[in-house]
């Protein structure tokens, strides 16, 4: 970019640059004017990623693949520098308005802390990926809720992430997609299969390894639960609970000794986690509980009944929600404790339209006594634990549908390209290309749009609105385009030859728990229309 270029660029933009935005700027040639003006761009275009990250800007490089990773301090920290050409923003066209002297922007994040032990296979890849440190790790401090929630994604998964999928793709193909008809037909739950994913590291993807997990990051998580329930939903859902609704808010909102105490024997596999929020008379109005934590001594009396609790049967940790306040209606009086086995008695197990290789239990817990210890949080925050529980838990289930979705898609697909009619390949024909294209391009976005959600949980951002929003859109695509993949199948896609029809069963339930798809709706609309606004756990 040549000095006219910069300095229309100043003129436009120098009113939004505040001098500590140069911190690490690096141009010999033509001082600070050049940096000065890209950073400046760059800040109109990224308010909010500037707060997260260090921007920097580097000069007179005409390849972006010339520029070289650097390291600099910065509040005395060493961070790492990174070329990185930001498409799409002003700065690409600034680019084209002087080829001869390209900017290379360049993305700065903070170094990986540490080094972490090594257990499970997926614990290794992420340590190896960490020595290798090729992408650097990700900026964690919280920034402002943007009131608009686009933000810079990178396409492009990290090798770690990458690696971890092809793990949980490979086992999933090999130990999960050969049973899963039979599961399905049994009503079984294969209980020994998680003992083997936490041999991976699986069943504790993105719990830190102090903690007894994988230590990566929740993305690669999100690709895991992808992968298992393209080959079972039933599988799908089991991790999903257990990691996102259980062993993530003992973590996040546990005391020292609770986290140490809870989340390793959940992490390592040797429990799976239940959460015990929905009642007979409270599903969607979460609020409306009646399970009663009554004061005892140094704890609470807890009694009530609990409804459609995945894995509880087979549980040995509950997240259980209580009214420790009956003044108190709704939300406030609510608290959260974590309970064991014991203190539950399972009465039923639900028979469901699919999903038969996961469990779905009734329990009531009959005046179980439950330890100051035991309560997660504070007091009266037992409703805020389950809506943050809930807004992670729902890009775990928007992950879920698109796994569902993407196994419909590929049985439809090789199915058109094999199968005959009227003299040749059904997929010649314009009515199933066109169904073919539809599905792929709907999972595409589906996939998307839960990726940035986890993307958006990695920085320590909320997530509220964009969770809903992928679980709303991705749940709606998995139950369309499952219908479409039994349509291109015809005959032989409502027969138990195919597994097609599976996973349409299956899809179903992703657009009801977790939220319904009409409270997706209302929890994007109170957000967009700036009505509630919740940090990040
Ligand atoms: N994060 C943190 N706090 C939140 C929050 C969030 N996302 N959403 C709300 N809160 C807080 C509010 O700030 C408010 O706190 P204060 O009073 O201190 O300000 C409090 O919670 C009450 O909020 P609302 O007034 O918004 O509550 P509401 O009664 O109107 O309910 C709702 C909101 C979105 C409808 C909520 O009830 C909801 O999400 N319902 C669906 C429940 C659900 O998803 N159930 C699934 C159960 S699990 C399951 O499916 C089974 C399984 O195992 C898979």
């Amino acid at each position: 970019m040549g000095g006219g270029s910069s300095g229309r660029r100043r003129r436009r933009h120098g009113d939004l640059l505040p001098a500590d935005d140069l911190a690490g700027v690096h141009d010999e040639e033509r001082g600070c004017t050049l940096a000065e003006t890209v950073a400046a761009v760059l800040r109109a275009h990224a308010e909010h990623e500037r707060r997260r990250r260090v921007i920097a800007a580097d000069a007179d490089v005409d390849d972006a693949s010339r520029a070289r990773e650097r390291v600099v301090e910065r509040d005395r920290e060493p961070v790492r520098v990174q070329p990185d050409v930001d498409a799409g923003l002003d700065d690409a066209r600034v680019g084209r308005e002087q080829p001869r002297s390209a900017l290379v922007v360049v993305r700065v994040e903070r170094m990986a802390p540490g080094t972490h032990d090594v257990r499970g296979r997926c614990r290794r890849l992420c340590r190896a990926h960490r020595r290798g440190d090729e992408h650097g790790s990700h900026d964690r401090e919280p920034s402002h809720h943007p009131r608009n929630i686009v933000c810079r994604v990178d396409f492009e998964a990290t090798a770690e992430q990458r690696e971890i999928q092809a793990l949980a793709r490979d086992f999933a193909r090999q130990e999960i997609e050969p049973h899963a008809a039979e599961w399905d037909r049994d009503h079984a739950f294969p209980r020994p299969l998680f003992a083997k994913l936490a041999e991976l590291g699986l069943m504790g993807t993105c719990i830190p390894e102090e903690y007894g997990g994988a230590g990566a990051d929740f993305l690669s998580y999100i690709l895991v639960l992808e992968e298992l329930s393209r080959a079972d939903a039933g599988v799908g859902v089991t991790v999903a609970v257990h990691t996102s609704a259980v062993s993530l808010p003992i973590l996040a909102f546990g005391t020292d000794e609770q986290r140490s105490r809870f989340v390793p024997p959940l992490a390592r596999g040797e429990h799976l986690g239940a959460f015990a929020l929905t009642e007979p008379g409270s599903g969607s109005d979460a609020a409306a509980l009646r399970t009663r934590a009554d004061e005892d001594g140094e704890g609470w009396r807890i009694s009530g009944a609990k409804q459609w609790v995945t894995n509880a049967r087979f549980s040995g940790t509950f997240l259980v929600f209580a009214r420790t306040d009956p003044e108190t209606p709704g939300a406030a009086g609510i608290s959260a404790f974590v309970l064991d086995a014991d203190h539950v008695r399972i009465t039923r197990d639900e028979e469901k339209l699919g999903l038969n290789s996961s469990t779905t239990n009734d329990l009531v817990i009959e005046g179980a006594l439950a330890g100051r210890d035991r309560l997660l949080h504070d007091e009266g925050k037992g409703f805020h634990v389950a809506m943050s529980t809930l807004d992670g838990g729902r890009i775990g289930i928007a992950a879920q549908a698109v796994g569902i979705a993407q196994a419909a898609y590929d049985v439809a697909r090789v199915y058109a390209k094999e199968r005959y009619a009227f003299g040749r390949p059904i997929a010649q024909h314009q009515a199933i290309r066109f169904k073919l294209a539809d599905m792929a391009t709907e999972i595409d976005a589906a996939r998307l749009l839960v990726h940035r959600a986890a993307a958006l949980k990695d920085r320590g951002e909320p997530v509220t609105e964009a969770g809903a929003k992928a679980k709303l859109f991705a749940s709606e695509v998995a139950r369309r385009q499952t219908g479409e993949a039994i349509q291109i199948l015809g005959g032989y896609g409502y027969t138990k030859e195919f597994p097609v029809e599976r996973f349409y069963r299956d899809a179903k339930i992703t657009e009801i728990y977790e939220g319904t798809s009409e409270i997706q709706r209302l929890v994007i609309a109170r957000s967009i229309l700036g009505l509630q606004q919740h940090a990040a756990a």
